[in-house]
């Protein structure tokens, strides 16, 4: 019998998305380095696109693909990231817009409006500035998939976190919205929605003070997530064999928001 313990689960096949254009925002670390090397593997011509020039270049180095540093606040940047791609290979067929950032751990009343402004700018309107740049990119060559990552502080409130909550709802909401202007172009979009899931950002919820134990605790599968198990399910989405898939956000979070 095939083993079917968590962590066995096979990867796509090497030629999966053989040829495909991916372009990754938050590429240099975390979920979307994991996107990264697991769409690589699948036979992809992979973009890496994040603020963090060096971990861009590092991880576009590792899948042989381009290093695009830029800032999902910056709507330039964002514009030369997605043109850069195309100016390269010609299309684009795949985005997975990651980049993200947590902010501050504090209550509404007390959460400064310049934080919050700040998480909304990343984490919102980032991924509407990337969709904006990446919807006419892909209808130009026919269609194609996009997933944004939101979380399940985007299916459920996250106190202490009410700006990283909205934003999220946000992205749940504009991935459905976005989903249905462009359905009938060829264009699936839908939302990952991690539970807490072990990368650089929840290594630093956990170094400022939240036991790891606590998290797992309130995680019915009673363990973190892993990168790999994200990047399997966004790859899931973007696969032509699930092109029923449309507008959805869809939890990974070892049973978080099931109950
Ligand atoms: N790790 C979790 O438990 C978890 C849970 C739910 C959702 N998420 C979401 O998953 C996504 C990836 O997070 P991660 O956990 O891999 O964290 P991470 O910190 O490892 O990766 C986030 C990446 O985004 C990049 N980034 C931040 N601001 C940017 C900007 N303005 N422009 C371009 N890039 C920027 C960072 O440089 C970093 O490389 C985020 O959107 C996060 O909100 C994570």
């Amino acid at each position: 019998m095939a083993d079917l313990s968590p962590g066995a689960v096979p990867g796509y096949a090497p030629d999966a998305f053989a040829g495909a254009v991916v372009f990754i925002t938050g590429g240099a670390s975390g979920i979307g380095a994991a996107c990264a090397r697991a769409f690589a593997a699948a036979g992809a011509r992979v973009a890496v696109g994040d603020l963090r020039a060096e971990g861009t270049a590092a991880v576009a180095r590792e899948v042989n693909g381009m290093a695009l540093p830029c800032d999902v606040r910056d709507d330039a940047a964002v514009e030369a990231a997605v043109a850069a791609v195309v100016a390269r290979h010609g299309r684009l067929d795949v985005a997975v817009n990651a980049a993200g950032v947590g902010g501050l751990e504090v209550k509404t009343a007390e959460y400064p409006p310049a934080s919050w402004d700040a998480v909304v700018d990343v984490n919102l309107t980032g991924v509407f500035r990337c969709l904006r740049n990446e919807i006419p990119a892909m209808l130009a060559g026919g269609g194609g998939a996009i997933v944004n990552v939101a979380s399940v502080a985007g299916l459920a409130g996250f106190p202490r976190h009410p700006a990283y909550a909205a934003a999220k709802h946000g992205v749940v909401g504009l991935t459905r919205s976005a989903a249905l202007e462009y359905v009938r172009q060829g264009l699936r979009i839908n939302a990952l929605c991690p539970g807490f899931t072990w990368t650089p950002m929840v290594e630093g919820m956990v170094a400022n003070g939240t036991p790891r134990d606590a998290l797992e605790r309130g995680i019915p599968a009673r363990r973190l997530g892993t990168v790999e198990e994200m990047a399997s399910v966004v790859l899931a989405l973007c696969a032509p064999s699930n092109a029923f898939l449309v507008g959805q956000a869809i939890a990974v979070d070892g049973g978080m928001t099931a109950g």
